[in-house]
């Protein structure tokens, strides 16, 4: 079978560690994928690996300097930037993982990083004590949040003669890690995605509004997933503090359910599958205060309210052939004819079923436990309790 890295193009960033020895075995391993290598090397780099031995098996010359000292050949970290379709740093030191989390741009691997808009794959490699340093934890933890992938370094024997956790992923692992982004990603390629996702607000008056503790995490969570799948998305949120990462996810910030609709309607037409997460107002004041209601105008305020637009039942009936509209349901009473009855009323082609009453579920967690319900009439699927993540993940999988 051929590897889903078959003609793809792999920047291979390669820093100065011991670990640096098994970055032949990775990059041996990518070329026999059929992948076209370009490694680029860091200065302290060469000390532990000789760019003969890399050029030698990559079939390209190694890049390391901005230029050719001899010839004065600028190498362009843009275009090699540009080339990729992933770049692996494969050791990452605490250093070059310092300079990447600040932009610190003296070197072409940290200058090709910053120049990268594709997914970048990460494996540190150090000593136990500098792995487990709160400033090392938290350059990780940026790079994390910038939306880079991190290969936990495992467990074992240090070139320092301590044991603990700081050496390289396995070559093999590190490829199986690459290997199973770019398998999944073939699965929505070619799709686009809408997904609603946080809660609605409907404004009383200037200050004050009508909402809900949704966060937008199972929402977000959900977009990742299909975004890492090839997918095209589109994300149209309520107010929500969360930020999304993936280059291939175009957000779209409403604050009503009508807003909300609004949006919905413009990118439904091109849209393949809908999934509707957000927790949508049922109600909104009928009248909207131009100015603050203050306590002295009336003792007891009456707020008047109307029905909000049930968007994904618009949806549902709307929808054409080979359309998807997936639901949410989140009940805390007879849960499962709920949920069914809300598949057939609104026209959906899944649900999912979240647990309300759990206090690792539903609004806020970063955990969550659903059932989904296929208009097909096929066993509903149980997830248990795991990470909004892999609840996204299992969600796309029945989806496909
Ligand atoms: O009817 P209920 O609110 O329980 O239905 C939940 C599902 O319907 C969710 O998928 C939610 O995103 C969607 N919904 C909607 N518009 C509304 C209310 C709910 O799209 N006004």
């Amino acid at each position: 079978m051929n590897s889903p890295l078959a003609g793809r193009h792999i920047v291979l960033g390669i820093c100065g560690g011991i670990a640096a020895y098994k970055s032949v075995t990775l990059l041996r391993l990518f070329v026999k994928a059929g992948a076209e290598v370009q490694v680029v090397i860091t200065p302290a780099g060469k000390e532990f690996i000789t760019p003969v031995t890399l050029s030698a098996l990559s079939r390209k010359p190694v890049v390391s300097e901005f230029f050719t000292a001899n010839t004065g050949e600028w190498h362009s970290h843009v275009d090699l930037g540009l080339w990729a379709d992933c770049m692996v740093i494969a050791p990452a030191t605490a250093s070059t993982l310092g300079k990447m989390a600040h932009g610190i741009a003296d070197n072409m691997l940290v200058t090709t990083y910053l120049s990268a808009k594709s997914p970048v794959f990460i494996a540190p490699a150090m000593d136990l004590d500098m792995m487990a340093h709160p400033s090392t934890q938290s350059n990780l933890d940026l790079l994390r949040g910038f939306g880079n992938h991190i290969i936990e370094p495992e467990n074992g024997f240090l070139a320092s003669g301590l044991v603990g956790k700081g050496r390289m992923e396995e070559p093999e692992n590190i490829l199986k890690v690459v290997e199973s982004y770019f398998a999944k990603r073939q699965t929505l390629s070619g799709k686009k995605v809408l997904i609603t996702a946080g809660p609605t607000y409907e404004r009383i008056d200037p200050v004050r509004f009508i909402g809900n503790f949704s966060s937008g995490k199972m929402g977000f969570a959900l977009a990742e997933e299909c975004a890492t799948r090839g997918a095209d998305v589109t994300v149209v949120c309520g107010p929500v503090s969360l930020s999304l990462h993936h280059p291939n996810i175009t957000r779209i910030d409403v604050e009503s359910a009508s807003e909300m609709l609004e949006a919905c309607r413009r990118e439904f037409d091109d849209t393949d599958i809908a999934i509707m997460c957000a927790a949508v107002a049922d109600y909104a004041p009928a009248e909207k205060s131009d100015s603050k209601i203050k306590r002295e105008q009336c003792e007891l305020p009456v707020i008047r309210l109307v029905k909000n637009p049930d968007i994904a039942a618009t949806l549902g009936r709307v929808k054409r052939v080979g359309q998807r509209v997936v639901g949410f349901a989140l009940e805390t009473d007879n849960e499962i004819e709920n949920a069914r009855e809300k598949l057939v009323r609104k026209n959906l082609d899944m649900i999912v079923l979240n647990t309300a009453n759990g206090k690792d579920t539903g609004f806020g967690t970063d955990t969550n436990s659903v059932t989904i319900f296929k208009a097909d009439g096929t066993a509903p699927i149980v997830t248990g309790l795991k990470s909004k993540a892999d609840i996204a993940a299992d969600i796309v999988d029945v989806l496909i």
